[in-house]
């Protein structure tokens, strides 16, 4: 374990069920924002999850773009598509709203929009000197913890997964509403779910950054992610199950962003990027192999020479061969 560390999340995390609309409304007043941007996909839309927010927004006469386009695992092209329309829109607050692909997106039009970076030289860790617009993140999977993580993960053109990496992406606020992910299908909930529980497992099993605070928060991501994740598939609409999986996945984030993923992720990347696999499965499909790996093997004890000739003699049918 780490003897010195430093551990850093967002500024501010909301969790408050039915209050997203409001909740933006008034934090965007307090910062004087007036053209926020919101940052989602077409199945957020569809679930008319954004509908409520943007009522609120025009009653307050608030002028919104809304950037539709990402897909899942989005693509450098997609980020500099919105970073144009932003930039046009001359946006004054990023809100990404959605998965981890609309909130990863969201990091990166806030900086790219508010500085004069380039996505090309900020790829990897600590390459980023500007500075970003203000930024909100509403997760409406619970996976990626992407709300608390200076992370945002891009596909690029050629199909390779690539990570920016700063404590600038980390946001201003992150709002957890649960009755945002009541309507999550199954199959996603699962596969964001075991993304969250392989962050948890990551974190406390890292041997590079390992710290108490991170341990801390696996430990209990891990007890919230494995006591509501088949009631979350089973019965949708149970917004306690909902919460805490909402909550237990923030918590595996905290953890990972200060404890890092390894070879879990490492291998899932390449299969999600090349095969567009759902995140959570492509960690799914490797995590077995991998914790078996690092299983430490137990070290059988070495009898002492003097022990060996202590041993009574005995003789032993010979063993029949099993094939095993
Ligand atoms: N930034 C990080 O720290 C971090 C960590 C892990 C993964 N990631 C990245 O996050 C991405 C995966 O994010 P994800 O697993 O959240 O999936 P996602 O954002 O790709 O969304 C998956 C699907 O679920 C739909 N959806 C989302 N919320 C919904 C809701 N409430 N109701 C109905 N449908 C809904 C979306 O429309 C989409 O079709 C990948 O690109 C991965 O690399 C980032
Ligand atoms: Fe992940």
């Amino acid at each position: 374990m780490s003897r010195s560390f430093e551990f850093a999340t967002s500024r501010s995390i909301l969790v408050s069920r039915g209050a997203v609309g409001d909740e933006l409304t008034a934090r965007m007043a307090t910062l004087e924002c007036r053209r926020p941007m919101i940052i989602t996909d077409a199945g957020v839309i569809k679930a008319g999850l954004l509908s409520n927010t943007l009522s609120m927004f025009a009653r307050a006469s608030v002028e919104t773009v809304v950037f539709s386009e990402v897909v899942a695992d989005p693509s450098d092209a997609v980020i500099l598509q919105a970073v144009e329309q932003a930039r046009r829109a001359k946006a004054d607050l990023v809100i990404g709203f959605g998965g981890g692909s609309s909130m990863d997106a969201a990091k990166l039009v806030a900086l790219l929009a508010g500085s004069d970076e380039r996505l090309e030289t900020v790829y990897g860790v600590g390459m980023v000197k500007g500075k970003r617009l203000p930024l909100f993140l509403v997760p409406t999977t619970s996976g990626t913890g992407s709300e608390v993580t200076p992370i945002a993960i891009v596909t690029t053109g050629a199909g390779e997964k690539k990570g920016v990496v700063s404590a600038t992406l980390l946001p201003d606020l992150a709002i957890l509403d649960a009755t945002l992910t009541v309507g999550l299908p199954t199959h996603v909930t699962a596969a964001t779910g075991i993304d969250a529980m392989v962050h948890a497992t990551e974190a406390y099993t890292s041997k590079r950054l390992k710290n108490p605070i991170s341990d801390c928060l696996a430990r209990e991501a891990m007890r919230l992610l494995s006591q509501n994740i088949h009631q979350a598939c089973r019965q949708g609409d149970n917004l306690t199950a909902r919460e805490n999986m909402l909550i237990g996945a923030c918590l595996a984030g905290m953890a990972f962003a200060n404890a890092p993923v390894a070879a879990v992720h490492a291998l899932a990347y390449p299969v999600g990027a090349r095969f567009h696999v759902p995140h959570g499965l492509s960690n799914a499909l490797v995590l077995a192999p991998v914790l078996r790996f690092n299983i430490p093997l137990p070290v059988p004890s070495t009898p002492s020479s003097a022990e060996l000739l202590a041993r009574p003699q005995k003789r032993t049918k010979p063993r029949r061969q099993t094939g095993l």
